[in-house]
């Protein structure tokens, strides 16, 4: 009998390491002709809050127990659990017909949880490659439409279209071209990218090797956050076995396209997400903001062209050529097609991971999803995007995930974290945080963002003390539009966008 306990790093920090060993233990200590137990590691649902998780396969589907302690192996191993015994307290029944489940369009997320993330039979044999194989079968203009035809946009959180981009790599000449993924999830609240290298980093790789093939680039880097070691060591073993498969190298998979990949390893500055900054990084140089244009697509790593792209946006690009354009552009809404890897985080009664199609409201993920707080007061504010993305007030749950629909109420989808806070949050230490954090964060190169973050913190500091209260809230505003107008990058330009929102719902914070 196959049992699932996670090998996802948000498991194995509540137990799962010594849960899977007290199962084995367990097991052994069965009476005589008991069916023999092998434990999977696979990657973890997303179902954060019933980790430690252990899924026992049966006829009747995959049964679930969660959370499961240490402590309560024991027990549920004497009750029946390795034989899929549903009468016991723990019992979640077949994991695959939980409403949190049932209720997902799980496409970029379709393998996680559900296989052994380094094993080649499970990756093939639940659909891997099958884009990588169409990929190759079509000419690399075609993968390049066939990309802007699903509407498929950046979710690392400009949402620009991915095929355009595309293009204009295809079109730039040069001898060498990259492909570099930006796995540097900075984003508070954020943690899709770490789980999809995780639980199924094969995907991630025939993304990469597709964008390669497509824009005729021969060599790849994966820029991965020093913070996540779990993803760092998976995503380094899946590539040696992906090397010995035939599916990197010379000849990927017997078709003559020669491509391989690298992994190289951030060391914990926020700015390397920014993709200049991250460019800078992998060529050896301190992470510093370069000037656009030229965009990295024309020129990138070293100068030459290079595609730039989230995890997320590369591990989405094996389906949609599997399975066409018109499949995936058939999810979403207006120009925000397909689907997206949403994130509860913060005071949340069930945080993880939501992959549905956009259009969904903001209530339906945070209260349907999410239960509400895990305090159990009621919410005030979520935090939509990253810490520089707005903060919304219940009375906006309406909003539809939609990358026009949040820039037309002063907020962003971003990478798609949602942060949660229940009614004791104080606004103003919010905001105030805002600019703390820029200035901790900024690399330092312009003046709005270098200088204005500081003077941010001031500024909230004498409002908040009502020192001049509506003097220092018209300062605010200017700085806040000089940082939005001056900054070179997305880190100063966008630090104003928590700021605002929280003056603009929370005024009473701010001595209102
Ligand atoms: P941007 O709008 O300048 O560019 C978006 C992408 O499109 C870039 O890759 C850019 O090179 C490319 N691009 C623009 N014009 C192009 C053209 N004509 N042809 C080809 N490519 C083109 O936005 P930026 O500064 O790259 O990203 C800002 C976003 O980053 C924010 O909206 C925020 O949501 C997100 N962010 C994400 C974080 C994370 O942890 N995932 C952390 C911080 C910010
Ligand atoms: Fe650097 Fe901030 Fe300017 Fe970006 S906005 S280039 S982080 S100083």
């Amino acid at each position: 009998v196959r049992v699932f306990v996670s090998r996802d790093s948000a498991a194995r920090s509540v137990g799962a390491d010594e849960v899977a060993e007290r199962i084995l233990a367990a097991a052994n200590g069965r009476a005589d002709g008991a069916p023999a137990v092998e434990i999977v590691r696979n990657g973890s649902r997303g179902m954060l809050w019933l980790e430690p998780l252990v899924e026992v396969e049966t006829a009747e589907g995959r049964i679930g127990y969660g959370p499961v302690a240490p402590e309560d192996v024991d027990g549920l191993v004497a009750g029946g659990m390795l034989a899929g015994a549903r009468n016991l307290g723990a019992c979640l029944g077949d994991v695959e017909q939980l409403p949190w489940m049932r209720k997902q369009q799980r496409l970029t997320f379709a393998r996680v949880g559900v296989i052994d993330p380094l094993s080649v039979d499970d990756y093939t044999s639940y659909g891997g490659l099958r884009g990588l194989r169409q990929a190759l079968a079509m000419t690399p203009a075609e993968v390049v439409e066939t990309v802007v035809e699903s509407g498929l946009r950046g979710r690392g959180g400009a949402g620009f279209p991915t095929g355009i981009k595309w293009r204009t790599v295809l079109g730039a000449q040069s001898e060498l071209k990259f492909v570099c993924c930006n796995a540097d999830e900075g984003d508070s609240g954020t943690f899709a990218d770490r789980m999809l290298i995780e639980g199924d980093p094969f995907t991630l790789i025939e993304g990469m090797t597709i964008a390669a093939y497509a824009v005729g680039a021969s060599e790849g880097y994966v820029y991965l956050r020093s913070e996540y070691p779990d993803a760092v060591a998976t995503l380094r073993a899946a590539i040696e076995l992906a090397r010995t498969e035939g599916w990197l190298g010379a000849d990927v998979l017997g078709s003559g396209f020669e491509f391989d990949l690298h992994v190289r390893v951030g060391a914990g500055a926020y700015i390397c997400g920014e993709e200049t900054s991250m460019l800078e990084s992998l060529e050896g140089k301190r992470g510093m903001v370069r000037a656009k244009p030229p965009i990295p697509a024309l020129e990138g790593l070293f100068g030459l062209p290079t595609v730039v792209n989230n995890v997320l946006s590369l591990a989405t690009v094996p389906t949609i050529l599997a399975d066409g354009a018109a499949t995936y552009a058939a999810y979403g809404v207006g120009r925000s097609l397909g689907t997206s890897v949403f994130q509860l985080g913060g005071n949340v009664a069930r945080g993880g991971i939501v992959e549905t199609a956009f259009g969904i409201t903001l209530g339906e993920l945070v209260n349907e999803f999410g239960g509400g707080t895990s305090s159990g007061r009621p919410i005030r504010a979520v935090q939509v995007g990253g810490p520089l993305g707005a903060y919304l007030p219940v009375e906006q749950f309406d909003l539809p995930m939609d990358y026009e629909a949040f820039a037309a109420a002063g907020a962003m989808v971003g990478h798609g974290g949602i942060v949660v806070f229940d009614e004791t949050v104080d606004m103003a230490a919010m905001a105030r945080f805002a600019f703390e954090f820029c200035a901790a964060e900024s690399c330092g190169k312009c003046t709005p963002c270098r200088v204005g973050a500081v003077r941010g913190v001031e500024t909230i500091d004498r409002i908040v003390a009502g020192d001049n209260r509506e003097k220092n809230l018209v300062v605010l505003g200017d700085l806040c539009d000089l940082m939005t107008d001056g900054s070179l990058c997305a880190m100063g330009g966008l630090t104003p966008l928590p700021v605002r929102s929280a003056v603009r719902h929370f005024g009473k914070d701010f001595g209102e």
